[in-house]
């Protein structure tokens, strides 16, 4: 159980967006394994409070925050709520996202703006809240001098391989995720005097609620039957496998404790070889 793990993030308090299921609550896992208080950021009601259970149990203290991270104002006062319970705020993952098929020629307006709100408009606005709360926490001294002997808050967020490249049938969800990409490295840019990291991290296809949907819909389009169309993008894969919620996890510890105290502006894909950049 927790003691197996190395406690590498022994006492941080760390924000995770989408903790609920999928990747976010294997983040959620193993950070508490590794000994961090988790706050679950989720807008569904049905998870938001078990996954606080479920991290909870693993030895810390957990967080079931029920939110819409697309509300600005609700994001600002999380992160007042959690300074207050927990006293201050070390981590955060943005990984709560939307994706769906669309074709271009079918995309309507309302379809765009929805899923940029959250899979990008509110990486943005988290970011900001967070790092205002982050900066904070760092000595004056450090403030002043301009540079920072360590570091004083990572922030880690979920970009996609489909941030490297354009898709055909997801236009706004590529979009949103290559934002992704530019938004950790201009955070970055403007983070480092305070010794603030900020990295992303590509999946490619992990078996998730998320993936499900998307083979569904893929398939639908295509005539395949389902899972067909996730076991042909799988093949593609130089690796041959999907990966795991747990690998992506693997990946967010390492940037999360003091071993990836020397990295910031990084997007790392953890996707079998799929992209190469
Ligand atoms: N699964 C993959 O293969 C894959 C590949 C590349 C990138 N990603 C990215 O990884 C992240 C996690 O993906 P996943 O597969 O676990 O997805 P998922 O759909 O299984 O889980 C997403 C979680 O985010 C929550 N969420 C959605 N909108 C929210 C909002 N407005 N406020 C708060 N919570 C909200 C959902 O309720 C859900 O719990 C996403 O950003 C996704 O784009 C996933």
């Amino acid at each position: 159980m927790a003691q197996l793990r190395p406690q590498r993030l022994n006492g941080k308090v760390a924000i995770i967006t989408g903790a609920g299921r999928g990747i976010g609550y294997a983040i959620g896992t193993r950070f508490a394994e590794e000994g961090a208080h988790v706050v679950v950021a989720e807008i569904d009601r049905d998870t938001v409070y078990t996954a606080a259970e479920d991290f909870s149990a693993r030895g810390t203290e957990a967080l079931a925050y029920p939110i819409d991270v697309g509300d600005i104002d609700a994001v600002q006062k999380m992160i007042a709520d959690v300074v207050q319970g927990f006293g201050q705020l070390d981590i955060l993952v943005n990984n709560a996202g939307l994706s769906e098929r669309v074709p271009m020629l079918e995309m309507t307006p309302d379809q765009w703006d929805t899923l940029q709100r959250v899979n990008q408009r509110a990486v943005f606005f988290c970011m900001q809240a967070a790092v205002r709360q982050m900066i904070a926490q760092v000595p004056d001294a450090v403030i002043e001098a301009g540079r920072a002997d360590r570091s004083y808050g990572k922030i880690i967020n979920l970009s996609s391989v489909a941030g490297r490249r354009g898709r055909a049938d997801a236009m706004h969800y590529s979009v949103s995720k290559a934002a992704v990409i530019t938004m950790t490295q201009g955070t970055a840019m403007a983070m480092a005097p305070y010794g603030i990291n900020v990295n992303a991290i590509c999946p490619s296809v992990v078996p998730t609620t998320m993936w499900e949907r998307l083979d569904r819909a893929m398939g639908a389009s295509l005539g395949l039957p389902p899972g067909e169309f996730y076991r042909q993008r799988v093949e593609k894969i130089p690796l041959k496998r999907a990966g795991t919620a747990e690998q992506i996890a693997a990946m967010a510890t390492f940037l999360a404790s003091e071993d990836g105290d020397y990295i910031t502006g990084q997007t790392y894909n953890v996707d079998g070889g799929s992209e190469l950049n």
